[in-house]
């Protein structure tokens, strides 16, 4: 579809500049007309209309003539240009130029296209290096749901930006040292007694985190536990032995039960970055920009930046002592990621209560003279809750992201033995797991990022309606016709396939659907918005739907027609994989 939509882009713009040199208009060869890319292009409202609407209004001016006789004009003009012939027809209708398109050869084309390996792939970020940092977790306590968001979204970013043609890499810039940290290591030796996570039957990133929240009770025992957890991390930073046993030790085991998480979520990095050794890394180029400029001193000897310019505030770059920052860190590091792999684009997926922190570090960056600085991008997401309101960091009611994927699981587990599939699925284990992770991440990503959101465990699950379920099922029903016929079923067996046969408005819609899979991974792209592909899925599922329950396929009286009908549904059923797999929805066979 996109390069038939280019085709007609480029036969309008033919037609308008035809029609200026036609009338002898100055115009005809200035420029002032729209080139290819500058021709608006619609959906017509109602598919009796046509394909494709062209909108004359943006020219009628410049073409001293009114919409509904450009139209006209344009239609016929059309008649005669070589490239429209076997592309489709135009037609004008009031102030729009209207195309049908050919449907034989769209359906023949779009056909051989989802049957290719690359089904989906456009090149509109071809030779561009894209960095994704996301998930960014710290080792003292286990994954929470707003994790399942920032992961989701960093993930199926990074493989939609990859589809699109770009090289990614995916970073998880991991926070393993301060003062949080040293407060589950104290706990611990308080109260661990040299235990292991496997002692107690732990995952380690649990283990640690009951640790981090025992640090509470330690605080009631001992009122200095608040100061000893500084005397350690400076213990820490001099790199005193015993302490950095502990950690490495701890830190160990909450990576290790992270990365159990993350496997099972289907989430994976290219690169981890651990700010143990990055934290100091910035201070170099701060003290550069004071050189310059950028930043200035105040009497204590502490580096300010004044943002008041640009509607924020002061902020400190280096502390009175020299030490750096949280924010003198992120400069450091973006630096150091450009040297080692000069990015076209480097997104941040990173909470919306850090905007703030953001918008300095680029305008900070800009100001020390780097320009790639406006290639950097926050994505920022807002919270997760559940509607029973269990979400609250302050009260320590944190939604465990590893229970809420076993209840999730446990719920569509019910589901498959309510309706007794459990013979039919198989392996009902391993597809609860998949139909849980589609429900979440479906859930997750249908949401644009930026806004709070409540997720709702069974509505998320619903087997009908706008979730991953849905989807999954309609996936399963076009495998199991192709099953059926590979098991010599049905008719199709006996015909042949021909793409002139599926010219009837109900098989020329699907097929429309399924054409437009490269346009939705392009505009994902360039919006940086996986619902694209999300709500793209639903309409796939919901034309598929419509369409079988409607269309004989292998009972199909006409073999010919069973058969061509049945390569509809291979590609069908390959969009619902390529698509699927960008927004971490797994394919299901069977459902
Ligand atoms: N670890 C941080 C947190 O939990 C997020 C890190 C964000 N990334 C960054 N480069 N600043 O809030």
């Amino acid at each position: 579809m996109v390069e038939t939509k280019a085709a007609w882009k480029r036969i309008v713009a033919r037609a308008l500049a035809a029609h200026a040199a036609g009338k002898g208009m100055a115009e005809a060869g200035s420029g002032s007309l729209p080139g290819p890319d500058g021709v608006v292009l619609e959906r017509p409202p109602k598919s009796e209309l046509g394909d494709l609407g062209f909108p004359m209004f943006p020219y009628a001016k410049i073409m001293r003539a009114a919409p509904a006789q450009l139209a006209s004009a344009l239609a016929a003009l059309i008649k005669g240009d070589p490239e429209a012939e076997g592309l489709g027809t135009a037609s004008a209708e009031g102030p729009y130029l209207n195309v049908r398109l050919s449907r034989a050869s769209l359906t023949a084309t779009t056909l051989a296209a989802a049957a290719s390996p690359s089904w989906g792939s456009v090149s509109g970020l071809a030779g561009k290096k894209v960095m994704v940092e996301f998930s960014s977790p710290n080792t003292n306590k286990p994954l929470h749901l707003g994790h399942l968001r920032n992961n989701v979204l960093g993930e199926s970013l990074s493989r939609i930006l990859s589809k699109a043609g770009a090289e990614v890499r995916k970073i998880n810039h991991i926070n393993d040292r301060g003062v949080h940290i040293c407060k589950s290591m104290l706990a611990y030796q308080a109260y661990g007694e040299g235990r292991s996570p496997a002692d107690e039957g732990l995952k380690g990133d649990h283990f640690v985190g009951k640790y981090y929240v025992l640090f509470n009770k330690l605080k009631e025992e001992d009122p200095s536990a608040e100061e000893k957890a500084q005397g350690m991390l400076l213990k820490w930073e001099q790199g005193d032995p015993e302490v950095r046993e502990l950690w490495q030790k701890m830190k160990g085991w909450v990576l290790e039960g992270i990365k159990v998480t993350y496997a099972r979520t289907g989430i994976a990095f290219d690169l981890y970055d651990f700010e143990s050794d990055t934290y100091e890394l910035g201070a170099d180029a701060v003290r550069e920009g004071l050189v310059k400029g950028v930043f200035y001193k105040e009497e204590d000897g502490s580096v300010w930046g004044n943002f008041e310019d640009i509607g924020l505030d002061r902020k400190v770059f280096l502390r009175k002592d020299g030490t750096s920052l949280y924010i003198t860190q992120d400069i450091g590091t973006a630096i150091e990621r450009h040297k080692a792999w000069p990015y076209d684009r480097l997104i941040y997926v990173v909470g919306n209560e850090q905007q703030y922190h953001f918008k300095v570090l680029f305008e900070t960056l800009k100001r020390l003279g780097y320009d790639w600085a406006k290639d950097l991008h926050h994505l920022a997401y807002g919270m997760v809750n559940l509607p029973s309101g269990r979400m609250k960091t302050r009260e320590g009611t944190v939604v465990d992201a590893d229970d809420l994927v076993d209840e999730v699981a446990a719920l569509a587990a019910k589901e498959i033995e309510d309706k007794g599939r459990e013979d039919a699925v198989g392996d009902s284990g391993a597809v609860s797991e998949r139909i849980a992770l589609g429900a979440l991440h479906y859930y997750l990503l249908q949401t644009s990022p930026i806004k709070d959101m409540l997720y709702d465990t069974a509505q998320s699950l619903s087997f009908t309606g706008d979730t991953g379920p849905y989807i999954q099922y309609m996936g399963a029903r076009a495998s199991s016709i192709l099953r059926k016929h590979a098991a010599g079923e049905g008719n199709a067996v006996k015909g042949k396939a021909s793409p002139d046969l599926l010219a009837s408005d109900a098989d020329w819609s699907v097929l429309k659907r399924v054409a437009e899979l490269p346009e939705a991974v392009q505009a994902a792209a360039d919006s940086m918005e996986p619902s694209v592909l999300a709500a793209y899925l639903h309409d796939l599922a919901a034309d598929f739907s419509s369409w079988y329950r409607d269309n004989p396929v292998l009972n199909n009286p006409d073999p010919d027609l069973a058969a061509s009908r049945l390569e509809l549904v291979r590609a069908v059923k390959r969009s619902f994989e390529v698509a699927s797999a960008l927004v971490c929805v797994p394919f299901l066979e069977t459902m």
